[in-house]
């Protein structure tokens, strides 16, 4: 008698998109293009700006040397990391070849688009599209493709090589199986996705630090606390490795204004425009750290020297 014939199983383990390229070697593509790399897949990293390339290059080098000689990566991995890495200043032809491609270029909707309708004439039909994007949803761009079932958002937190954390953003058009690759090949690359069945602004991780942000400035602008002890609270009552006004200070408080401004242009509701303690010291210059001087002074070294006190609205 003949057998059954046998169910398979899905091998889980199967290597998803095996070629990837990855548009932008900005801050982020750079370190994205890296991870894939790492995972052993073939990467081709494109740019229109030839030093954009050149400082991709030198940083992962600079990077991965420095693992080298930490002993967390051999000289051997590293070479081969490093030569699994195309460098392209041409991005038809860095995407005509590949299963997946990751945009993290400027955050400018227009220009995403014309480089996602520039993308889709020149990859073969099928390859999957996504965007790095931090602020926009995956419909606002997966118009801009001829079969908006093959986007999905991608969404890496800086710096890429180190945080675990990637955002799999579903639009309302993007094919559920590419939900589930999506989510299998972060797990491939050694991330820990997080999946947004449905697209938000700000997505997951965002929203929630916003939130945090606007408590933490409620409770400054209504003189419940100072700067450093709703800092102190974080850390030592939540856990947090730092506090909501250190972070603003870290990334910049100019980021923190033009994604609320932005955000507020989008929604109209006077929740998310900026608070006039962050617009205050927008205005001023205080941008935080790289300025020297933002919710805290810091020195030319860098290092915390207290409160800032004449921070706009300090003496409220
Ligand atoms: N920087 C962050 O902390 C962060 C975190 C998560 C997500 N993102 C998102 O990642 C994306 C990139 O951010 P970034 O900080 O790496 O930017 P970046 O300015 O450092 O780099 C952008 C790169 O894109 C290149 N570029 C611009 N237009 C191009 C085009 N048409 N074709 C090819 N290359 C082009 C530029 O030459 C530049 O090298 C943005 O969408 C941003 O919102 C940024």
């Amino acid at each position: 008698m003949a057998a059954a014939p046998q169910e398979t199983t899905p091998d889980t383990s199967a290597p998803v998109w095996t070629r990837v390229a990855v548009i932008g070697a900005g801050a982020m593509g750079a370190q994205i293009a890296g991870v894939i790399a790492l995972s052993g897949r073939e990467v081709a990293l494109a740019d229109t700006a030839r030093d954009a390339l050149d400082r991709a290059g030198t940083t992962l080098r600079g990077r991965w040397d420095s693992r080298v000689a930490k002993g967390a990566m051999t000289a051997a991995e590293r070479d081969a990391a490093y030569g699994r890495i195309t460098f392209s200043d041409n991005v038809s032809d860095a995407v005509s070849d590949v299963d997946l491609v990751i945009e993290a270029v400027v955050e400018k909707l227009d220009v995403k688009r014309d480089l996602f309708s520039q993308v889709d004439g020149a990859a073969r039909p099928g390859t999957v599209i996504s965007s790095n994007s931090s602020s926009f949803v995956p419909s606002s761009m997966a118009e801009a493709i001829a079969d908006p079932t093959r986007f999905l958002g991608l969404h890496f937190f800086n710096p890429a090589l180190v945080m675990k954390c990637v955002e799999v953003i579903a639009g309302p058009q993007t094919d559920p199986q590419l939900m589930s690759d999506g989510t299998r090949f972060v797990e491939q690359i050694g991330k820990e996705p997080v999946v947004l069945r449905k697209e938000i602004n700000g997505f997951v991780a965002n929203r929630i630090l916003n939130a945090v942000r606007d408590e933490a400035i409620y409770l400054l602008e209504g003189g419940y606390a100072s700067v450093t002890d709703i800092d102190r609270a974080c850390r030592t009552a939540l856990g947090y490795p730092m506090g909501p006004f250190e972070l603003m200070d870290l990334t910049g408080v100019d980021i923190g204004y033009l994604t609320k401004k932005a955000r507020y242009a989008a929604s109209g509701d006077p929740k998310d425009a900026p608070s006039r303690t962050v617009s205050g010291l927008f205005d001023t210059g205080q941008l935080g750290r790289k300025s020297g001087r933002g919710f805290y002074v810091y020195d030319d070294k860098g290092v915390k020297q207290g409160e800032n006190t004449d921070r706009p609205g300090a003496s409220d």
